[in-house]
């Protein structure tokens, strides 16, 4: 019998993409069923996603059927995998995300920094309702989950859901793999790397081509020439050799925010200033998505796709789906829990690691201590992890608050209080667990 694919967030300009990961994999993952779910605001794109859809479908002559509806509990029943790649309050949320900070002299992000703790704030408690209905309606379903911040948000999934079957993925380690790809002018498929840390802030601690050790080559390389692996959506600097050598390892794009921060700073500030924060980018972007979705002869994933930052995110989900369906007991890097693979960090906390893929989900494959010129830093980022969770669930105005003040992005407390203050106005009709009455003892 063939399985059922829900996708939440089904309205989302990626979700083609999805849809193209499952006729390339129809024959080893065979979903004959998929059900878009998406709120009111986001119906009208969704219509025309599922349409676009069964056109890419009738082309491929694959007897799938595309469903799409609002009801989330009705979608669930006998699901097998549900994809959870909600934005909760649209674009216009992620604006503020990154605009409030960036007015106030600060890294204005979507998954990092103030930006990134709200957006935690506000998806936490939709993914823990999302996953209690799985829970009551379809426990053995697996929930892969794309929203941001990926690793925050799967964490507080497992820690405060009953529904134990949750996997976070991201595109990021198979875009570091393809810069190394890159410059050893060979196939991806023939690279793995060793990563270590958290999401958006995970390090390549080894490199592999065909299971030999290319490690210090690639550092090497790194240091002399010029690889672009950012995805689109955050501007790329060259790293710096003195930096490079005493790290040791891969650095993740994102570490640019935290290591060259005031670069970065100035960059975001110019780019906000002439053409507005990356969210009024993407709003133009999807505009001219939509326009061709909507053309009833366009029947494939359109190329413009790839200038989202999360291009090619559906291998990563489609690759894992099939590895879960499949036993395949292959090796793919998720955000899943540490259960002792990185000794410095609780067993129960997310990282982002190469697991084994089994039919049981991920098994995280041990990779030693975190080396000591980023333990610090790493635990330090997971403890400001911790306390966002904390304000996600309670709506702890000082948990927020301290999450702000341990963030490396933002530390002076001045600005902490200001800004969250500013954000907690901005987001408050997504806020409710804040705004039933702010929790400040
Ligand atoms: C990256 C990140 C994703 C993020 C995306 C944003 O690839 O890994 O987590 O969602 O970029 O891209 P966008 O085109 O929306 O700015």
């Amino acid at each position: 019998m063939g399985l059922k694919l829900v996708v939440i967030g089904g309205g989302s300009s990626y979700t083609p993409e999805i849809i193209e990961g499952l006729i390339d994999r129809y024959h080893r993952f065979p979903v004959t069923s998929v059900v878009l779910v998406d709120v009111a605001e986001g119906e009208e794109k969704m219509q025309t996603v599922a349409s676009l859809s069964r056109r890419m479908i009738a082309e491929a002559g694959l007897p799938v059927e595309i469903h799409a509806g609002k009801d989330r509990k009705k979608a669930l029943h006998h699901a097998d995998f549900v994809m959870v790649q909600v934005r909760v309050g649209g674009l216009q949320a992620r604006y503020y995300d990154e605009q409030i900070p960036l007015k106030h002299r600060l890294i204005g992000q979507e998954t990092n920094g103030a930006g990134g703790i709200f957006n935690a704030l506000r998806t936490i408690p939709v993914l823990l309702d999302i996953a209690q209905d799985m829970h009551n309606i379809c426990p053995e379903a697996w929930l892969i989950n794309f929203s941001n911040p990926a690793g925050i948000v799967t964490e507080a999934v497992l820690k405060h859901s009953p529904h134990p079957k949750v996997v976070g993925v991201c595109n990021i380690p198979y875009n570091m793999r393809t810069g190394i790809a890159s410059l050893f002018d060979v196939g991806v498929e023939r690279i793995s790397v060793e990563f270590l840390g958290l999401n958006h802030f995970s390090f390549g601690k080894r490199v592999f081509i065909d299971g030999k050790d290319r490690t210090s080559e690639t550092m090497e390389k790194l240091m002399n020439q010029d690889v672009d692996y950012a995805p689109a959506n955050i501007v790329s600097l060259p790293w710096n050799k003195t930096f490079l050598r005493m790290l040791g390892m891969i650095p993740n794009p994102y570490h640019q925010y935290y290591f060259q921060q005031e670069t970065m700073l100035e960059k975001d500030f110019e780019q906000w200033k002439e053409q507005g924060t990356r969210a009024e980018m993407v709003m133009q972007v999807e505009k001219n998505l939509f326009r061709q979705y909507a053309d009833e002869s366009v029947k494939a994933k359109p190329k413009e796709l790839e200038e989202r930052g999360g291009a090619y995110y559906s291998d990563a989900a489609c690759n894992l789906m099939e590895s879960i369906y499949n036993h395949s007991l292959d090796v793919q890097t998720v955000n899943t829990r540490n259960n002792g693979c990185l000794p410095e960090l609780a067993d129960d906390t997310v990282i982002e690691v190469n697991s084994l893929i089994t039919a049981n989900g991920p098994r995280p494959i041990a990779v030693g201590s975190i080396p000591r010129q980023t333990s610090g830093l790493l635990i330090q980022m997971k403890k400001m992890e911790e306390l966002v969770i904390e304000a996600a669930v309670t709506g702890n105005y000082y948990s927020a608050y301290a999450a702000f003040v341990m963030n490396p992005l933002v530390r002076s407390d001045e600005k902490a209080q200001i800004v969250l203050d500013e954000l907690l106005e901005a987001h408050k009709d997504f806020l409710p667990q804040f705004t039933k009455g702010v929790v400040r003892s």
